[in-house]
């Protein structure tokens, strides 16, 4: 790396303070989070905020999250904070979980794409969490912050990724690969009943028993959320879900070229370009998005992936894998 390398090393108090000074100055700074890289500006600016939108190439009514150090600055940001959205912060924050509440009049406005409601979170990486604790220090209250990759695409998992995706100049705070590896779960507690928006690796079980109630489903009302769209997280290639016993069948008629497959447990021929999807659903979240990556930048035309198991450890996984196949099928809207 150059001297004019954006690239900059989150283990360095130095770079920390950089990238913390480049927030307040309004410029954008992707950071590592626990889940994925965010592209993040300073909430309170419009202005920085508007600059996400235009480097992601996302509609600018697309709310973002607006992340934060502790539940005293969430309360900020927010007009009442729900019980349920507090005990949902006590329990699982630091960590991957975003949670919506009505937004305090005047606070975040365009990061939170106009809506009555802000989407709150606190991150657990250390990174991230230096970068908040550095900026606060100079004004900042809270970093929007969507994943950062543009508008549709897969998430970044690592600073490789954010680099691939957007002009050189961007600075990038490397914090490694992400442990989680796949969005925070987003509840929403700014209509009443908790409803789980998009879920992620705490399952609907953990949270519905800190909510004490259980979860409403998403309905017609729900606002708009791009991650939840049904066409999402979508790699070059074509994704194609396939259950075990159809992939396995399918494999022993098509011809494997430029095919790549991802399964836990059907036997692939050799020479086809393929990965081993991990057993363990926390285990194949932190792969995922890097998988999905490294099959398109080695040229697989179409991805066929195994449907993960049925279980709920898996939802978040079966989740965003539905999203990218929808992407190629007659069914997406
Ligand atoms: O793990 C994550 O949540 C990552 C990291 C960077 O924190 N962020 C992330 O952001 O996935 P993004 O913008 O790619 O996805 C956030 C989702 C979007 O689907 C957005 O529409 C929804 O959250 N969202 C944010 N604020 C909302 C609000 N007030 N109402 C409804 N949906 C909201
Ligand atoms: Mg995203």
């Amino acid at each position: 790396m150059g001297e004019d390398a954006m690239l900059l090393n989150g283990q360095d108090p130095a770079a920390i303070a950089r990238a913390a000074q480049a927030l307040a100055d309004g410029a954008l700074v992707a950071l590592p989070t626990e889940t994925v890289y965010g592209l993040g500006a300073r909430a309170d600016s419009d202005a920085a905020v508007a600059q996400i939108f235009a480097a992601k190439g996302r509609p600018a009514d697309h709310p973002l999250i607006v992340h934060v150090l502790d539940v005293a600055d969430a309360e900020r940001f927010a007009q009442d904070l729900p019980p349920v959205a507090r005990r949902l912060m006590q329990a699982f924050w630091p960590g991957p979980l975003t949670v919506i509440v009505p937004r305090a009049a005047g606070m975040a406005a365009a990061a939170a794409g106009g809506q009555g409601s802000i989407g709150l979170r606190c991150p657990a990486h250390p990174v991230a969490r230096a970068l908040l604790a550095e900026a606060r220090k100079l004004g900042v209250l809270g970093v929007a912050a969507p994943s950062a990759n543009r508008f549709g695409r897969v998430s970044p998992t690592s600073a490789q990724h954010v680099l691939s995706e957007f002009e050189p100049g961007l600075l990038v705070l490397d914090g490694g690969d992400c442990e989680v590896g796949i969005e925070s779960s987003i509840v929403d507690c700014s209509r009443g009943h908790p409803v789980l928006l998009r879920p992620g690796v705490l399952t609907e079980a953990e949270i519905a028993a800190v909510a004490g109630e259980p979860l409403a489903p998403r309905d017609a009302a729900a606002p708009r959320a791009s991650g939840t769209l049904a066409a999402h997280y979508a790699p070059s290639a074509v994704v194609r879900l396939l259950a075990p016993a159809e992939l396995q069948a399918a494999l022993s008629k098509e011809t494997p070229h430029a095919l790549a497959v991802y399964s836990r447990t059907v036997a692939v021929p050799q020479g086809l370009l393929q990965r081993v999807m991990p057993r363990h659903a926390r285990a194949a979240a932190q792969e995922l998005f890097a998988v999905l990556r490294a099959l398109d930048a080695q040229g697989a035309r179409e991805i066929w992936i195994e449907t993960p198991p049925a279980d709920a450890a898996w939802d978040g996984v079966r989740d965003r894998l539905s999203r990218a196949a929808a992407a190629f099928s007659d069914s997406a809207s």
